[in-house]
């Protein structure tokens, strides 16, 4: 039996998703800070965070890169929700945020410069598909990059979470390769945490 509670790491709702936002918030802050310093983006960029959650990551990334734009994008409700209180300042001018699944973006082909998953490919499905989608609105030069804080495929977590899949930073980096990605690198953190960049 899985815990009610916990379920909201794959799609938070009402009450208890909002209070996961805010820790995750806070709580991914560090894994964050850590991945962006792998990411050379220019100024001017167009970026989008996907799985985008409580928002804070797309307001380091509109507060780091100060003529850019940020956009966001999530399947539950609660996530935009949030995001949007988050960022609200940001909102209309430089800084979207829009309900959708990673696995059919609502976006053009070729839009974005950049593109961030934080703590969310574990519930992309299929998640070939959307990588897939990642790289037709990413363009041409354009860059993915993946933050996990799970890499150990004996993890208990997928145990808690139903629809989890863990993976190794080599099966990300396979992955991607095998929908055209180049240039796929992936970096180790501290503990289990994994930063993997691939270019279009
Ligand atoms: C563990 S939370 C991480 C949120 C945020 N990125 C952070 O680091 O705090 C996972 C988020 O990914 C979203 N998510 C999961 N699967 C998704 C999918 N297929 N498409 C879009 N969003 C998804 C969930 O709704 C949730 O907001």
């Amino acid at each position: 039996m899985y815990d009610p509670v916990l379920q909201n790491a794959r799609k938070p709702k009402g009450y208890d998703g909002e209070k996961t936002l805010e820790r995750m918030n806070e709580h991914h802050a560090p894994l964050v800070k850590w991945g962006l310093s792998y990411l050379n983006i220019l100024q001017n960029a167009k970026i989008l965070d996907i799985g985008c959650g409580g928002g804070a990551t797309i307001g380091e990334l509109l507060n780091r890169y100060e003529n850019s734009i940020v956009d966001g994008v999530d399947f539950s409700e609660k996530s935009v929700e949030m995001s949007k209180n988050f960022n609200a300042k940001f909102l209309g001018t430089r800084c979207e945020i829009n309900q959708g699944d990673a696995a059919n973006l609502p976006y053009e082909n070729e839009s974005y410069d950049a593109v961030t998953a934080v703590e969310t490919v574990y519930f992309w499905q299929p998640v070939e598909k959307a990588f897939s989608e990642v790289f037709r609105v990413l363009k041409r030069d354009g860059v993915f990059m993946i933050l996990n804080e799970i890499s150990d495929p004996q993890s208990q977590w997928k145990d808690k979470i139903k629809g989890m899949n863990i993976y190794t930073p080599q099966q990300l980096c396979d992955i991607l390769k095998s929908i055209g990605f180049v240039n796929v690198e992936f970096y180790q953190g501290e503990r289990e945490n994994i930063c993997v960049i691939a270019k279009k």
